[in-house]
């Protein structure tokens, strides 16, 4: 067979999504929309951008693309999944009201609430002065989080009652996230290690992953600003089997159920953060999507058709049992552009990659890069996710930190502690 995919995205996400899509039998041809300077490695790149629903549709059309798949959420809140069905097109990703779940937190939380699916304890506001009140009410520290996308920024976890303040003033009047802040949920803290897990789903069965561990501050020891994910380790051998029955039965089934009885049955990769305290298992989010960079590492170790299986789920007969994993253990390093992530510049050449990639199991998935003649130069906050496969955890970050030695750029920083944490 010789099928023909477009990967919707431009991140590190979609470049091991299109990178394991590639090495499909069944598949002959990637395109990705609009990918980034490493996925000309695997795939096409396609200047379509990823909100733009009409002309990914006469892409898809004029191109007879078998199966689209969408990495990024913003393609799936602009209703590329609606206009696919309608046109009976094929693709791998949640419509715009499935994707409520990750695009508003109010909705999320109150389907939380609804299935009775573990979380903190917290309230919806649309009023600052109440939303003030109510946190005068709750211990410190609190979290506030705007209500829509923010990417990735729109969470604020004050320590004292004039932060808090503060964080309602910023947040809900002077809309520092845009209207994403015009509501906003306020929810106890949660202690605990942090567990991202994903489920592929058809909408009717589902099947999780192994959990994996990301890694959001910019500096070692969990120090600094929150960043879109700067390392990840998988599989975690200290979540036991029961808990990851657990978290099947407690937070995905209940999640899946609950969007169905809303008339938006979820299709694609339903992806819950969560925080593990002992046994105690709190969702402190869903997102709708692949994990990016968990994308990443869940991609080496996948030990099955991607194609088959995302094909599957779009067309609603996914079978469990189809989602194979290989032995050992993956890491990913990422390695982003000074001042990441504030300001950074672009454009910076970077040298090395041919010569990390020689080394054994490792994979390159670039992020923010592009092409400039004929060489690799830095274009984005995440440049590239070096991305190691080992028989165990450490030599997995043993040979990723090894890649990590032979690749730079100007300013070029990254975690050295990826993986430390427990
Ligand atoms: N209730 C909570 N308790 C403790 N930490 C939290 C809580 N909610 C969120 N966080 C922290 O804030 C980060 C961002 O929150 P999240 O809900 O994942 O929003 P987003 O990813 O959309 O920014 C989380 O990864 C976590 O570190
Ligand atoms: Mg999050």
């Amino acid at each position: 067979m010789s099928k023909s995919v477009l990967v919707v995205g431009s991140g590190g996400r979609e470049h091991a999504l299109a990178w394991k899509l590639s090495q499909s039998n069944d598949v002959s041809k990637v395109y990705v929309a609009p990918g980034n300077g490493g996925t000309t490695l695997v795939a096409e790149n396609v200047d379509i951008s990823f909100t733009d629903v009409e002309g990914l549709l006469n892409f898809a059309r004029e191109e007879q693309i078998d199966l689209t798949v969408i990495g990024q959420e913003a393609a799936s809140e602009a209703g590329l999944v609606d206009a696919f069905n309608d046109a009976g097109l094929s693709i791998f990703g949640p419509t715009k009201a499935a994707t409520l779940i990750e695009s508003s937190k109010v909705f999320s939380k109150d389907l939380m609430s609804e299935q009775n699916i573990p979380t903190a304890q917290y309230k919806t506001f649309s009023d600052a002065t109440k939303a003030f009140e109510y946190i005068k009410t709750r211990s410190l520290p609190i979290v506030i989080k705007a209500d829509g996308l923010a990417t990735g920024k729109g969470v604020i976890i004050p320590e004292t009652l004039e932060q808090a303040e503060k964080a309602i003033q910023d947040i809900m009047i002077d809309k520092i996230f845009g209207e994403a802040g015009g509501s906003v949920v306020v929810e106890d803290f949660l202690k605990g290690q942090e567990v991202s897990m994903h489920a592929l789903t058809d909408g009717t069965n589902s099947v999780i992953f192994p959990p994996s561990q990301d890694h959001k501050q910019v500096f070692d020891g969990d120090k600094g600003p929150n960043t879109g994910g700067m390392g990840v380790i998988a599989p975690l051998d200290w979540v036991k089997p029961e808990q990851i029955s657990k978290i099947q039965e407690k937070v995905v089934s209940p999640a899946l159920e609950g969007l169905k009885k809303k008339n938006s049955p979820f299709i694609g990769c339903l992806y819950p953060g969560l925080m593990l305290d002992g046994q105690d298992v709190n969702v402190i989010e869903f997102n709708a999507r692949f994990g990016d960079p968990e994308a990443e590492v869940y991609m080496r170790l996948l030990d099955c058709d991607l194609y088959k299986i995302l094909s599957d789920c779009a067309a609603g007969n996914l079978n469990p049992e189809s989602v194979k994993w290989r032995d050992g253990y993956a890491a990913t390093v990422v390695l982003a552009s000074p001042g990441y992530p504030g300001d950074y510049p672009k454009g910076l050449p970077i040298t090395g990659l041919e010569e990390a990639e020689k080394l054994d199991d490792i994979v390159v998935f670039h992020a923010g890069t592009a092409l400039k003649d004929g060489n690799f130069v830095t274009a984005g906050g995440r440049v590239l996710n070096v991305t190691a496969t080992g028989d165990t955890l450490q030599n997995a970050l043993d040979k990723a930190y090894e890649a990590v030695k032979l690749i730079n750029f100007e300013g070029m920083h990254y975690r050295t502690d990826i993986g430390q944490r427990v």
